[in-house]
């Protein structure tokens, strides 16, 4: 059996009282918490382990070079990739997602070529491929979803033709929770000879994900949401395609050899890791990695999915409460509002309270179009949440919902 109370031990932060009230952090699909391990293993690169990576024949270099390479075995490992060289280090999923649009844009888009993106997407999966499409005189089609927050696949046969050369969908939407099922999109993108981005940002975290089963071409996450820390992230790439891209980022450590006539490049993965790489934030992601890898995950995902019926059991009973995202598979992550109070107002009540959700438009404009709305009130539930702090959710919007009428 899944114990959260276990868990909540290696969670320094979630002991603390927030404005006298014993903190409910539900913002983790915003960013996660750490455990003990991520912030040791952070310290410990500082205190003990520190010097620049793939650069020194010292004793200090050599070992955090180890440590940054085991990181990538170890989370190669965690999504199932097939090779460590299809595993970049990156500032995080929106720099993942930027380096594909400029590095693979670049070398395969044309005008009158078009993307396919899914109505539910992050911004991060959105802009950068407006930006290359202007640049290329390439075409945006959306795929949409329905008001219970499924993606419409039904329609992707009426957008795909033989100009289309990439759909970005998510594994699951930041916002409605929703886990598209991405089998059927990727095979029939594959099937006129598009390739698949993959936002796996929330996905990774609720359910993990096996990149070589699941058959996409690329793939990209934060560390921050997956219990590591800020400021690292990893693209996923087909080893096959990363081969053809140019580079993105140029600089140090990239490059095989440099002269003013001319550069060649380094293999993969280095091609896209210029600069000093976060090696200590690829260091704390890896022990994040092999902190889940000793969970039973399917247990926790579980347990996630109990929690967040039990919460939208709870919240259907406010009055005026709408909840959106009500797909068959969804993750944990409970989006609402109630008529008549602005989610603003109600998100700082319930921080005085001591809860923590994010408010406003979840870097989705797009869904909050789709609904009408300005914004939404957004619980994400984490593995280290309990039922008793989906009753103080419940009983904290009563009274806000009471203050704010
Ligand atoms: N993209 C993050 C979220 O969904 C910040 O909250």
């Amino acid at each position: 059996m899944f114990d959260p109370n276990q868990i909540r031990k290696d969670f320094p932060i979630l002991g603390q009282k927030v404005n006298g009230k014993p903190l409910v952090y539900l913002d983790s699909g915003a960013t996660a918490q750490k455990p003990e391990c991520v912030i040791e293993a952070v310290n410990r690169v500082h205190r003990e382990q520190n010097a620049n990576i793939h650069r020194g024949v010292h004793h200090l270099s050599e070992q955090a070079t180890a440590l940054y390479e085991q990181a990538r075995d170890d989370i190669r490992r965690f999504i199932g990739a097939a090779a460590r060289e299809e595993v970049i280090f990156t500032a995080g999923a929106t720099a993942s997602i930027n380096t594909v649009a400029y590095a693979w844009g670049e070398r395969f888009l044309s005008q009158g070529d078009n993307i396919i993106i899914s109505e539910m997407e992050h911004h991060s999966n959105i802009v950068p491929w407006q930006l290359i499409a202007q640049r290329k005189g390439v075409e945006i089609r959306v795929l949409p979803f329905d008001d219970k927050g499924s993606l419409r696949v039904e329609l992707l046969d009426s957008l795909l033709d033989d100009r289309t050369r990439l759909v970005a969908v998510t594994q699951a939407s930041n916002t409605l929770g929703t886990r598209p099922d991405l089998k059927p999109i990727i095979a029939k993108a594959h099937d006129v000879g598009a390739v698949v981005m993959v936002d796996g940002c929330q996905g990774v975290v609720h359910g993990g994900v096996n990149v070589e089963e699941l058959g996409c071409d690329f793939y990209a996450f934060s560390g921050h949401k997956l219990y590591g820390p800020t400021g690292i992230g990893v693209l996923y790439g087909k080893q096959s395609i990363l081969e053809q891209m140019p580079p993105f980022m140029c600089g140090g450590d990239m490059v095989d050899r440099v002269s003013f006539e001319r550069t060649t490049y380094a293999p993969l993965p280095l091609k896209f890791e210029a600069g000093t790489a976060n090696y200590v934030g690829a260091i704390g992601l890896g022990e994040a990695v092999r902190y889940l890898a000793g969970l039973d995950l399917a247990a926790v995902e579980a347990y996630e999915t109990s929690l967040l019926k039990y919460g939208e059991q709870l919240l259907s009973s406010v009055d005026g409460l709408r909840i959106y995202g009500q797909s068959e598979d969804k993750c944990s992550i409970l989006s609402f509002n109630v008529e008549g109070v602005h989610h603003y107002d109600l998100g700082m009540i319930l921080d005085k309270l001591g809860i923590a959700v994010r408010t406003g438009q979840h870097c989705a404009e797009p869904v909050m179009t789709h609904y009408g709305v300005t914004g939404m009130c957004r619980a994400s539930i984490a593995m280290y949440n309990t039922p008793e702090e989906m009753e103080a959710l419940h009983r904290g919007v009563e009274r806000a919902v009471k203050m704010l009428r």
